[in-house]
């Protein structure tokens, strides 16, 4: 066992509290890899901005759990290295077993999901409560989830979402005593969050998805005021990288993500951690495409990485200044 404030880590509880009063919210990126976590670490130090390294169950097969803790430890040493003493959390993304929670606890998380969503309400109370009462005795905390987004959440595909009641939420929010709470308010997981039928055309023919649900959130808000609140599926999808990725081989139809500005909103609000995967994967892919077009007789991994770690760190940098607020909180 080794416990994440060895690691020099920390759990979200501060960083929340922090986010909320200051009306922003706190970025969770995901990563699989050193290019990704070395992007995230440059981007959030020279922004001065606190962060939530997010490993999904997926990532930590792939990268393997015992590498991932001795990443996220170096994530802590590198931010110093580079002058910023920067909070970070090592967060596990959609935790789905009991099992998995005590194991990533276990490994040096600081805070981990438990996402119950697709269970009947009273499995969920009762698994995201273990979880809790567990996490708690080593000051873990605890991310739970209402309402179902559609898209792919790890091993769970939703077809369709169902937005969070929030006649729920108090009853959820004490029977479990999780710190944090994932609501459905109209994002999705993936790069294909909405179908073009659903969109209306603005005065230059892009097209406009239907705004997310403010009423439910705000709602959510009055049941539980100053709740930390947290939104998942909330990449913007760049059509700039979708066409890049086009126009050197690429194959993305139907790319369609959530508008900033709506982000903008919802960071003022009680919504303190933004989850963000998809588009460092578009910004990456297209780095790599665009890089591999123009220099067909490269192939040193480094060649065409580094490009795309440059991509990502611009991209991370724009969310923390542009959209989630987070810039100069650290
Ligand atoms: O919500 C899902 C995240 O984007 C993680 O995706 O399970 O493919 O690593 P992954
Ligand atoms: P995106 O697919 O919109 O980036 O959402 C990521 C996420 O919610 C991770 O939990
Ligand atoms: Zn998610």
């Amino acid at each position: 066992m080794v416990s994440y404030k060895e690691l020099g880590l920390v759990n979200s509880r501060e960083i929340f509290k922090k986010a909320i009063m200051g009306r922003y919210a706190v970025p969770a990126f995901n990563f699989n890899n050193m290019e990704q976590l070395q992007a995230i670490v440059q981007a959030c130090v020279e922004e001065g901005s606190p962060v939530i390294l997010q490993v999904s169950s997926g990532a930590r097969k792939y990268a393997n759990q015992t590498l991932l803790r001795y990443m996220a430890q170096g994530a802590v040493e590198y931010a110093k290295e580079l002058g910023k003493n920067i909070p970070i959390v090592l967060h596990l993304d959609h935790g789905d077993t009991f099992e998995l929670c005590k194991s990533c606890v276990e490994y040096g998380f600081s805070s981990v999901m438990i996402d119950g969503s697709h269970h009947s309400y009273n499995e969920n109370v009762e698994l995201t409560r273990k979880v809790v009462e567990y996490a708690h005795q080593y000051d873990v905390t605890v991310e739970g989830e209402l309402g179902v987004l559609a898209g792919i959440e790890d091993d769970v595909v939703a077809e369709h979402h169902t937005y969070t009641q929030p006649e729920e939420v108090e009853d959820f929010v004490s029977r479990t005593g999780v710190d944090s709470l994932a609501i459905s308010i109209g994002t999705s997981h993936g790069a294909n969050k909405f179908k073009p039928a659903q969109c209306t055309r603005d005065e230059n023919g892009m097209l406009v998805p239907p705004p997310l649900r403010f009423d439910i959130l705000e709602e959510v808000e009055r049941r539980i005021p100053g709740f930390p609140i947290v939104l998942h599926g909330a990449s913007s999808v760049p059509q700039k990288y979708v066409e890049i990725i086009n126009s050197n081989g690429g194959k993305l139809k139907d790319a369609i993500g959530i508008p900033e500005e709506q982000l903008r909103r919802a960071a003022q609000s009680s919504v303190c951690k933004i989850n963000i995967d998809s588009d460092g994967r578009l910004a990456m892919t297209a780095a790599i495409r665009q890089t591999l077009s123009e220099h067909p007789e490269w192939f040193d991994p480094r060649q065409y990485l580094g490009p795309a770690r440059e991509q990502l760190k611009a991209l991370y940098k724009h969310k923390v200044v542009s959209v989630l607020g987070s810039a100069g909180k650290a």
